[in-house]
């Protein structure tokens, strides 16, 4: 017979239970039975028994998605390895699809999934990394992420949610986990159903516990702030920081700029672009400067766009003609290298299409609100129609002001009396903005562009 109550508690009996209801000398019930407790031991003191103790089987079927309780019983446990000694057993596949059956049966627990409308899928997932990182609800201070335990507890991994777990039963834990585990190390990070954040989504518990869901549901997430071992936060602090490295989505010869507004950059010394902006924190340099060695480091920040899909200017025969697939490296074009002003801002220089072009890249931060700015001067004398592309995206609305919104993410606006206005294009299944540049052959064109995240005017 399968003995799980050896292990685990379930109506009353079994794990640490004492058989029967036992009393001590002052009538008080004796909830532990000393000979079976002993062989239970965890590797975080700091976690008390839940470290400890195998799982409580109570409502393990309203909990757990069926398929987990399926992978549970036949591959045995995997997600307490780090702080539990002991090991769930695999069973037979025919008595595990018999035992997850039943415990399926447990009755559920339900509640309305937000429809967070109105905020953009990219917008959730981000708030939802923003909090569960160190500088607010700290999930990740015990609970480990992707596979890295990094400075946390080790606490069951937070990317396996998704696949343990039942939807209604998270959103209903996360919000009450006294509720669900009397006695539990996990806090109510949102105590009495109250946030912290009134600013963050629409202000409810409710869709900030759900925008956690779906941000640890989301494709290869983003580790939150504070995650993994060894965090070395590149600061901006009275200059901009420059880090080359590789840049998760901006190429191995990134060169990230961190400013001291609080926006940041990416430029891609390969295929001359801008090939990513965000704002808030630069980048971990971490992985790099400690041996933890190789591998992309993605930005730290958030708001991160793709500025850039390729060069941002080309020749070609008409203002609507395709944009050149090839990078103008491919072409007999050359990063010319960049250069800092005197406040250390950087300046990148690239030739192509018989064009030379500078791009000085500098951050303000309007209220609280960073942008970015780019000032781009084109000389040469090309054949042909020079033309700017200054975004691609799935949307490309007109806002008001001269400024355009690309994705609902992020604003681009163009100024310059060297460049005609601009136009949107639907090219392929996408939009582009595109303005030509009013270029004369020998002499210098000069426009600018800025990036910012927030809608101008909202706060
Ligand atoms: C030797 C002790 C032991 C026995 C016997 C045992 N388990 Fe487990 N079980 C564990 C441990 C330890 C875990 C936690 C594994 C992990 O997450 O790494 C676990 C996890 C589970 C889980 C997942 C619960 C959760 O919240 O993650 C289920 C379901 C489960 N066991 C059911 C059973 C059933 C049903 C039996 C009997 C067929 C059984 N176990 C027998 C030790 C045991
Ligand atoms: C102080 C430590 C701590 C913090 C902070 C913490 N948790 Fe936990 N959490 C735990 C512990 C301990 C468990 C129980 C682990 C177990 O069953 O082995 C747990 C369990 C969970 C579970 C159930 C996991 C599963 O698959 O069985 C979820 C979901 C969860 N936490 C979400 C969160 C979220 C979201 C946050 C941040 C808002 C958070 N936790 C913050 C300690 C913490």
């Amino acid at each position: 017979m399968a003995n799980c109550v050896a292990c685990h508690a379930r109506d009353g009996r079994g794990g640490v239970l004492p058989e029967g209801s036992p009393v001590d000398e002052d009538g008080e019930p004796i909830l532990r039975e000393p000979a079976r407790d002993a062989l239970f031991s965890s590797f975080v003191q700091e976690l008390g028994d839940e470290g400890r103790l195998p799982p409580t089987l109570d409502g393990v079927g309203d909990k757990c998605r069926p398929e987990f309780l399926q992978e549970v019983l036949t591959e045995g446990g995997r997600d307490r390895q780090q702080t539990m000694a002991t090991r769930m057993p695999a069973w037979e596949p025919g008595l595990a699809s018999e035992i997850a059956s039943l415990l399926a049966l447990d009755p559920k627990t339900d509640r309305p999934l937000p429809a967070l409308d109105g905020f953009s899928a990219a917008e959730v997932t981000e708030q939802g990394r923003h909090l569960s990182g160190s500088r607010t609800l700290g999930c990740i201070k015990c609970h480990s992420f992707a596979g890295e335990k990094g400075q946390s507890l080790g606490v069951i991994d937070m990317t396996r949610f998704p696949q343990r777990l039942r939807h209604e039963w998270f959103l209903a834990y996360v919000e009450d986990p006294q509720r669900f585990r009397p006695g539990t190390r996990m806090p109510a990070s949102w105590p009495m159903g109250v946030s912290f954040y009134p600013d963050i989504l629409d202000g409810t518990a409710a869709a900030q516990i759900e925008s956690i869901w779906r941000y640890v549901s989301s494709e290869n997430p983003r580790p939150p702030i504070g995650a993994g071992a060894n965090t070395i936060e590149l600061l901006a602090t009275d200059r901009p920081v420059i880090y080359r490295n590789f840049i998760e989505g901006a190429g191995p010869r990134a060169i990230g700029v961190g400013y001291p507004e609080r926006a940041n950059i990416a430029w891609d010394a390969e295929n001359f672009r801008l090939a990513l902006a965000w704002r808030n924190a630069f980048i971990d340099a971490g992985r790099h400067w400690t041996g933890r060695g190789s591998g992309w480091q993605p930005p730290l920040g958030d708001g991160v766009i793709a500025a850039d899909a390729a060069a941002a200017v080309a020749v070609l025969p008409a203002l609507t003609a395709a944009w050149p697939a090839d990078p103008p490296r491919s072409r007999g074009g050359r990063f010319l290298g960049y250069e800092l002003d005197a406040e250390g801002r950087p300046t990148f220089s690239w030739s192509g299409d018989g064009l030379t072009v500078r791009e000085a890249i500098a951050a303000s931060a309007a209220g609280s609100q960073p942008q970015v700015s780019r000032a781009v001067r084109v000389r040469g004398d090309a054949e042909g129609l020079v033309v700017l592309r200054a975004a691609r995206g799935a949307t490309i609305d007109d806002i008001g002001d001269g400024w355009w919104r690309v994705d609902d993410r992020w604003n681009v606006r163009l100024s310059g009396e060297a460049l005609t206005r601009p136009a949107v294009l639907s090219v392929d299944d996408a939009m582009e903005l595109r303005a030509t540049v009013r270029h004369r052959r020998g002499s210098e064109s000069l426009f600018l562009e800025e990036i910012s995240w927030d809608t101008p005017g909202s706060n």
